[in-house]
């Protein structure tokens, strides 16, 4: 995988063989470090590069985390990440938080980095294949983290608002979970907690102890504009006020449980074949936008990768409200072409369904709403009316 190129770094973009570099990195490490622990001649003692926080984060992080932007900005692009990127972490991470989870990093992502990586198959339902889930390799001890976190802080997006959000206001709780979790789609792919019950679906980041990791500012501005953070994130852009989307960082940031779904399955999910959604396929639509893929990154995750509606978001509390069957004929039928095409666009709330289903017309254009409704049109085998 390629990590990019380091801001400030004297490794340029141009660095055509570095990917390689890393790949033979990876390779020799382990056999190296034996070699010199049975020579006896491991360094003890740290020298002044190894507590460096810059040199740390290039010789043991830049392999899996990209410090540098642009994200990925196509979809197979997309799916060779490894890690979530950290070029922006300085403007998303509380500092205290990045000190203590760098010396013991708890999971954050219940379905991986990217879910489509990580499906499986069973009982009629996807499910996430849990032993390819991997967690973040880094455990640095107190005096590293701290380098760590010095330089990662410095990893700024100068271009985000900042003292959007005041410390302290009062919001009310029932209200805002009324937002999350019924009128917005955002419990479909995020977990919280209310009381004792943790609940809420896991394409995306548990957010159940996001108040102690996130700064308000960036959760705000992440929800305004997902897609300026990661253009290929699978979390829809949703149109909203100043007021709601406040309230739901208020709400977020209050969220101070390190609480986890157990999603442990006595028997391990076998990983499936890869989404198989293009044997359903007959052709592409003609104008080169792809409603395969737009279908598999945006809509699999809670339609399911056979398009059946059980996809891994259906778990406990994040669907109350089934997805739509896209193979069922004999329902696809009842709905017109422009019902489908409105419902892609603007979600459950405006044609009297569920506000689990996310407006996509912010996310995706015109013509790939258009392009997706004949995709699902190929996926029934059906037409309006029968
Ligand atoms: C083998 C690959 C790998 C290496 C090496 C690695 N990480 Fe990670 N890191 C991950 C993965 C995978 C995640 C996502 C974990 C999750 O969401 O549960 C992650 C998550 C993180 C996060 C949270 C990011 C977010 O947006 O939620 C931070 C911060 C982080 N890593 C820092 C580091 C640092 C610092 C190092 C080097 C000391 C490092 N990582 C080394 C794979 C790696
Ligand atoms: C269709 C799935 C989906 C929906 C619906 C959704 N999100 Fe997300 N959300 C994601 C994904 C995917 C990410 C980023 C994944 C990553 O960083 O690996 C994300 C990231 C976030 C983050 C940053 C979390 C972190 O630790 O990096 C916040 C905060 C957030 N979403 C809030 C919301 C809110 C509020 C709503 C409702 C308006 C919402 N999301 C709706 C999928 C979704
Ligand atoms: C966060 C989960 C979620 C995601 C992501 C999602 N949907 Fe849905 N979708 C639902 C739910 C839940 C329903 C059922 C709403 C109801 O019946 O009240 C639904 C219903 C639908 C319907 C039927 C609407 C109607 O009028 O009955 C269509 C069409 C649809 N989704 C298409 C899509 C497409 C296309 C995508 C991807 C671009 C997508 N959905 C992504 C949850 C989701």
């Amino acid at each position: 995988m390629d990590p990019g190129p380091v801001p400030g770094s004297t490794k340029g973009a141009s660095d055509v063989g570095k990917s390689l570099d890393v790949r033979i990195d990876r390779l020799l490490v382990g056999p190296i470090v034996s070699m010199m622990l049975a020579l006896g001649i491991w360094v003890d003692g740290a020298s002044a590069d190894e507590r460096d926080g810059r040199t740390i984060v290039e010789r043991e992080c830049a392999a899996c985390h990209r410090l540098g932007p642009p994200a990925a900005a196509t979809f197979e692009r997309l799916l060779d990440r490894t890690a979530p990127d950290l070029f922006y972490a300085g403007t998303k991470f509380r500092r205290e938080w990045l000190v203590d989870w760098l010396q013991d990093p708890m999971p954050i992502r219940y379905s991986g980095v990217v879910y489509l990586n990580h499906l499986g198959f069973e009982g009629g339902k996807d499910q996430i294949a849990i032993d390819t889930v991997q967690s973040c390799s880094a455990k640095l001890d107190r005096e590293r983290a701290e380098a760590v976190t010095e330089y990662l802080m410095t990893l700024e997006d100068a271009s985000m608002k900042t003292g959007v959000i005041e410390p302290g206001k009062k919001f009310s709780k029932p209200k805002a979970l009324r937002l999350f979790r019924k009128q917005l789609p955002c419990i479909g792919c995020h977990t919280v907690q209310w009381g004792k019950r943790i609940m809420g679906g896991v394409s995306g980041p548990n957010l159940a102890d996001a108040g102690n990791r996130l700064n308000p500012d960036w959760v705000y501005a992440r929800i305004e504009n997902p897609q300026h953070w990661d253009p290929k994130t699978w979390m829809p852009r949703v149109e909203m006020s100043h007021k709601k989307r406040e309230l739901l960082t208020r709400f977020i940031s209050s969220m101070k449980s390190p609480a986890r779904l157990d999603l442990e399955k006595p028997d391990a999910v076998v990983q499936g074949p890869a989404v198989p959604m293009s044997a359903f396929v007959t052709r592409e639509a003609a104008n080169g936008s792809d409603p395969e893929k737009n279908y598999r990154l945006y809509c699999v995750q809670c339609h399911g990768s056979r398009g059946n509606g059980r996809g891994i978001n259906d778990t406990v509390g994040g669907l109350s409200v089934s997805p739509k069957n896209h193979v069922y004929a004999e329902e696809m039928v009842q709905l017109s072409d422009e019902e489908l095409g409105m419902a892609i666009a603007e979600g459950g709330d405006a044609v009297q369904k569920s506000g689990l289903m996310p407006p996509w017309g912010q996310t995706l254009s015109a013509q790939e709403i258009n392009d997706l409704v004949l995709y699902l049109r190929q996926l029934c085998q059906c037409k309006a009316g029968g």
